[in-house]
């Protein structure tokens, strides 16, 4: 889909990026050309990715054990990172959620959510942009949201309100840091298949085949496409947009949303006893 080299000499930070998406989407990024730096709360985890993309693209990938709820946490990744090279694109990506009555949410499952989604993709972006801005250098960030991030969505209240956060962030700074070259984005996924989101997220009982009929498309997302759409947006190449959000799901969404969708029900001889009869006939 792309040039080999589209992000030669772009040095990329993908949080979260050990596992799932951030993983695939870092693995595209390598394939591509670029040096890549991933974090996240586990050391043994992100060994064994760093350790997987080692043997297929040698010396390019970096690892920190960081929790991104802890702003020092952060400075001190950003520090060691900008003393061997600047990042080009920061990817925010790593989440916490999970489904529950939010009647029977505490305080702390609030903050749990709110302080991954929330605080700690502010943390890293401010991070970033205060030393872009210094340096006078480019900046690119994306960051990994939701559809019900504008729709709002029961059972993950928290997640909700995080995603709608780091979404009126992005459309923010984009405003704010367009004229310092630092252009930030947002890409918006429906459902791709991740043991972190599964495990989380899907209950059994028939619920993934019901997801799948509210997706016009008829089937869950595949990381290549997420992946190729993230590099598409790190790349220059997409330097014209800034303040965005992509949807990846398959016209999930939308189907949500429209009123009349829910006529799919009807057969054909419901539509033909519709129409309105000939005259004379
Ligand atoms: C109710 C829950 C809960 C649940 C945890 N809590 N799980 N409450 N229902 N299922 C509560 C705990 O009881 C505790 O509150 C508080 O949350 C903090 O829990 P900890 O386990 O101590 O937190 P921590 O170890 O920091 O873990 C954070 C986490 C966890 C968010 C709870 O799930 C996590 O580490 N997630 C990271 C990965 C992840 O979530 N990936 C999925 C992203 S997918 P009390 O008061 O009892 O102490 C995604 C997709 C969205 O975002 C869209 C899909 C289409
Ligand atoms: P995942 O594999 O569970 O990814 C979450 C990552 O975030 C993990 O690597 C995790 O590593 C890291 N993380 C969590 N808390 C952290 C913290 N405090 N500090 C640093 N890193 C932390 O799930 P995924 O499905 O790939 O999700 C990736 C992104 O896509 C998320 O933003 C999610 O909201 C979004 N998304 C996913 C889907 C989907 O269907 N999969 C749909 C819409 C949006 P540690 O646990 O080691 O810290």
């Amino acid at each position: 889909m792309f040039q080999d080299d589209l992000l030669k000499d772009k040095k990329v930070l993908i949080t979260g990026g050990g596992t799932g998406l951030g993983k695939s989407m870092g693995r595209r990024y390598l394939e591509l050309g670029a040096e890549l730096v991933i974090c996240g709360r586990r050391e043994e985890v992100l060994a064994e990715t760093a350790a997987e993309f080692d043997a297929a693209y040698p010396g390019r990938t970096g690892r920190y054990a960081c929790d991104v709820r802890d702003p020092a946490a952060i400075e001190a990744m950003m520090d060691e990172i900008w003393r061997e090279r600047p990042l080009d694109i920061l990817v925010n990506n790593a989440a916490g959620n999970f489904i529950a009555k939010s009647e029977t949410l505490s305080p702390r499952a609030v903050d749990a959510v709110l302080g991954i989604v929330l605080h700690g993709t502010a943390y890293a972006t401010l991070s970033c942009g205060r030393r872009w801005i210094e340096d006078g250098r480019h900046g690119n960030v994306l960051s990994i949201v939701t559809t019900y991030a504008w729709t709002g969505s029961p059972y993950v209240v928290p997640s909700a309100m995080a995603k709608a956060g780091v979404l009126a962030m992005t459309r923010s700074l984009a405003a704010e840091w367009g004229g310092k070259g630092i252009r930030l984005n947002a890409i918006a996924p429906g459902p791709f298949p991740t043991k972190g989101a599964w495990e989380r997220l899907v209950p059994g009982g028939g619920f993934e085949k019901a997801w799948l009929n509210r997706i016009p498309l008829g089937r869950v997302g595949e990381h290549q496409e997420l992946a190729d759409l993230a590099a598409f947006l790190a790349a220059d190449q997409s330097g014209y947009i800034n303040g965005e959000v992509v949807t990846i799901d398959g016209g999930e969404w939308v189907k949500g949303a429209a009123q009349f969708a829910l006529l799919e029900h009807l057969s054909d001889e419901d539509w033909a006893a519709m129409r309105p009869k000939k005259k004379g006939g």
